[in-house]
């Protein structure tokens, strides 16, 4: 199994680093423009191998394509990050020249692909690696919901004062600090409706927190968030190479489903060997179609600044 893995930034770091640590690839590429960038990245991970214990081969390049040729699965998370006070779809102008270009020298190298598209605004990154590539819409995947759900399950352990995995929930919608739709009426902790356990008021708390997770940590940080992105793909990457079937929300090409057509956003799939095996229906109630369709609708807005 052989994962390439553009863009050797803290994101891209994090997700070499996570999928290594993991062991079931083979082979991880990192590939940055950087002279000397991905190389060095690379051979510290490696250096961590016998303390972490994983056997994952770790190979640096400076932009040379040729280096990836064969991957099963790549992972786009170049681009520029996020300043503090700027949203996602302020980077369109920069990040979609690298999307498209990137993408489609992975394609050239690796045709039989499954590709994660990371970089933002991702729901709109991942429509235009749709329009760049010729790859099958099972096999290109945006990464957001995956982060999302797992800041929703923190802030709502928060709130319960429980532990993360006495706590599910899923948040679907587009990747954005207005468009994210966390499922507050599905999520449980033991199988319990949370609302149970918390009044309407702080679990509309916990919906407006993790809408604005990746906000609250660019300002702490002074860019965008890096761990948990690197852990949310590399699940992703395990799922498929694993063929585990698992659901996640993925930001996924919709012809009919929920209702829409041409655009990229999050809804609930099952991941596996194909990339998406499955696009999984799951039934909202009125208010979630509606947040679900000013979503797509923001969405659209930023898809439409393409220029494909
Ligand atoms: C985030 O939400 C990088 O979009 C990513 O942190």
């Amino acid at each position: 199994m052989k994962v390439t893995v553009v863009g050797a930034g803290a994101v891209g770091a994090s997700c070499a680093e996570y999928i290594a640590i993991k062991n079931f690839a083979s082979e991880v590429v990192l590939l940055d423009i950087k002279d000397g960038f991905a190389e060095g990245k690379a051979m510290d991970l490696m250096q961590t191998a016998s303390l972490n214990g994983f056997d994952t081969r770790i190979v640096g390049t400076t932009n040379e394509y040729s280096k990836t040729a064969g991957s099963d699965i790549c992972v786009i998370t170049s681009g520029i990050p996020r300043k503090p006070g700027m949203t996602r779809e302020e980077l369109i102008g920069i990040n979609a020249g690298i999307v498209k270009e990137v993408a489609s020298n992975l394609e050239k190298h690796s045709p039989d692909m499954v590709l994660i598209v990371v970089s933002n605004p991702m729901d709109t990154m991942t429509y235009l690696a749709h329009k760049a590539t010729g790859l099958p819409k099972n096999r290109i995947i945006g990464m957001g919901g995956a982060l999302d759900s797992a800041r929703f399950k923190y802030r709502l352990a928060e709130a319960l004062d429980a532990p993360i995995s006495d706590v599910d929930g899923m948040v679907i919608g587009g990747h954005s600090d207005t468009g994210m739709v966390p499922l507050t009426r599905l999520a449980t902790r033991n199988s319990v409706p949370v609302s149970q356990f918390m009044s309407q008021d702080r679990l509309q708390q916990v919906m407006e927190d993790t809408k604005v997770g990746g906000a609250t940590l660019t300002k702490l940080l002074g860019t965008s968030a890096w761990y948990a992105p690197g852990a949310a793909v590399s699940s992703l990457v395990q799922a498929i190479a694993c063929d585990q079937k698992k659901m996640f929300p993925c930001s996924v090409m919709l012809e009919g489903e929920y209702d829409m057509n041409d655009i990229c956003i999050g809804v609930p799939v099952l991941l596996g060997k194909n990339g998406i095996e499955k696009i999984v229906e799951i039934e909202l109630n009125a208010e979630e179609k509606a947040h679900m369709k000013e979503s797509a609708e923001g969405v659209r807005k930023t898809n439409d600044l393409l220029e494909v």
